[in-house]
């Protein structure tokens, strides 16, 4: 018998040669048990990430990532289970809204979320900015948080899709994240361990996205489809835009505090729109609820406070301190440094490097520059204006929250380079580019 040696894998891959599928699985798997080391799986993820892995050798690498751990089954919950799920983007706080909003309008969302990558922040990161709070929820546990309070948010885990989690920290230190296969396996060998009734997926497109183009983005939704037909599970797709930040905050208690507001009510903007949006796609698949009468009862649970109660109560149950859904600026971690980030220029905003941007709040702290770095909850950066608003010079356009006055100033410049302003006005894009809604749905 031959033993297997991984080296001849990477190199067929950087040969540009198809692998079969049990070689894909067998490299995955031996890196998450830890018999192949950080270099080589990095070799083998840049070489896919340049030469490109087709749909056989992307389902195989999603499953071998579904089998290197456990899967969650729900008994009866007595409502349907969601998950959503975002490609990543700046200011994408939609989950931390989407979550108990959806489990407020009666659905149940248990859902496996991310850390950072690259320039884009993670729910986990957010969630954990939250004294107390945890992620590593055992599968057992979340069914029963999901039974009894209606959503949890976890973290892939030594027992749940530990490859996923490996491949994705080193993917981050290894600048081999925008790849269209291992972007749809990272997302769909998370949304396939958790046996929910219905997937819902936000692909993002534009600057602050990795997919910078609709057309990528396309690409992207195409190949989680084909792993979720495969699979035989319902998947709707929206092509979202992701042309500058989603919200105002770029960071992650600064997320949390920007969240804990629209589910409140008390935040009306893009973030709250596009997790009205999703919320009620969810209802209208999940329940057969017209969506615009969806769209009306989702705004109702944040208006009336019975979303932000859901957010309590998920936080509680996770070991986090609930109040922050009453005062978060008293619970969370805060900044020693809070600058004005003032306009320098006088115009329409053109566009916005929502990458840039991403990249500023990062190098402030709040996100990796290598595996496993501690990130900084409190540092970030808000940003308010948004495409096709008129600035002014030194109008305040938000704040950045920094440990040093030297790191605000940087990330001030940063953030003010990264903006294309004009005199001619400027439409603001569309929010949603397409929707591929779920198959046999509407
Ligand atoms: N989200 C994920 O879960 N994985 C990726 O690779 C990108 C975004």
């Amino acid at each position: 018998m031959t033993t297997w040696d991984p080296r001849r894998t990477i190199a067929a891959k950087r040969e540009r040669q198809t692998l079969p599928p049990d070689e894909v699985e067998r490299f995955v798997l031996a890196y998450a048990a830890g018999e192949i080391g950080d270099g080589p799986a990095a070799a083998f993820l840049m070489a896919s990430l340049l030469n490109g892995l087709d749909a056989g050798e992307t389902l195989a690498m999603t499953r071998a990532m579904i089998a290197s751990g456990d899967t969650v089954r729900f008994g009866d919950v007595g409502r349907p289970t969601v998950d959503k799920h975002s490609t990543g983007g700046v200011a994408d706080g939609v989950t931390l809204v989407f979550a108990p909003l959806a489990a407020a309008l009666g659905l149940a969302v248990a859902k496996l979320s991310g850390r950072g990558l690259g320039h884009t922040g993670g729910t986990l990161d957010k969630l954990e900015s939250i004294p107390g709070l945890r992620t590593d929820l055992e599968p057992d546990r979340i069914e029963r948080q999901v039974q009894e309070v209606g959503c949890a948010v976890a973290a892939q885990s030594s027992r749940l899709v530990p490859a996923d989690g490996a491949l994705y920290a080193l993917r981050d230190a290894t600048a081999t994240v925008p790849s269209v296969p291992l972007i749809a396996a990272s997302v769909m060998s998370k949304k396939l361990a958790v046996a929910s009734d219905l997937i819902l997926l936000d692909v993002k497109a534009g600057s602050g996205a990795f997919m910078k183009e609709p057309a990528r983005a396309r690409d992207l939704a195409q190949a989680c489809l084909a792993l979720a037909r495969g699979a035989g599970r319902p998947c709707g797709v929206a092509i979202t835009d992701m042309s500058q930040p989603l919200g105002e905050a770029i960071g992650n208690a600064l997320d949390v505090i920007e969240a804990v507001e629209i589910l409140r009510g008390a935040r009306r903007g893009l973030l709250r729109d596009l997790s009205i949006w999703f919320a009620a796609r969810a209802l209208e698949a999940a329940r057969g609820a017209p969506f615009d009468e969806a769209s009306a009862r989702a705004a109702k649970a944040l208006d009336d406070g019975s979303a932000s109660e859901r957010f309590a109560r998920m936080i509680e149950a996770q070991g986090g301190d609930p109040r922050v859904t009453e005062d978060p600026g008293s619970i969370l971690p805060r900044a020693t440094v809070v600058a004005p980030l003032l306009a320098d220029r006088a115009g329409v905003l053109g566009a916005v490097d929502a990458e840039a941007i991403g990249m500023a709040s990062s190098s402030l702290g709040a996100g990796r520059a290598r595996k496993g770095e501690r990130i900084d909850p409190a540092v970030g950066i808000v940003f308010r204006p948004k495409i096709g608003d008129r600035i002014d010079v030194r109008e305040p356009l938000g704040e950045i929250h920094a440990r040093s006055r030297e790191a605000a100033e940087e990330a001030s410049a940063r953030t003010l380079a990264a903006l294309t302003v004009g005199e001619a006005p400027v439409e603001p894009p569309p929010l949603i580019h397409d929707w591929f809604p779920p198959e046999g749905g509407r």
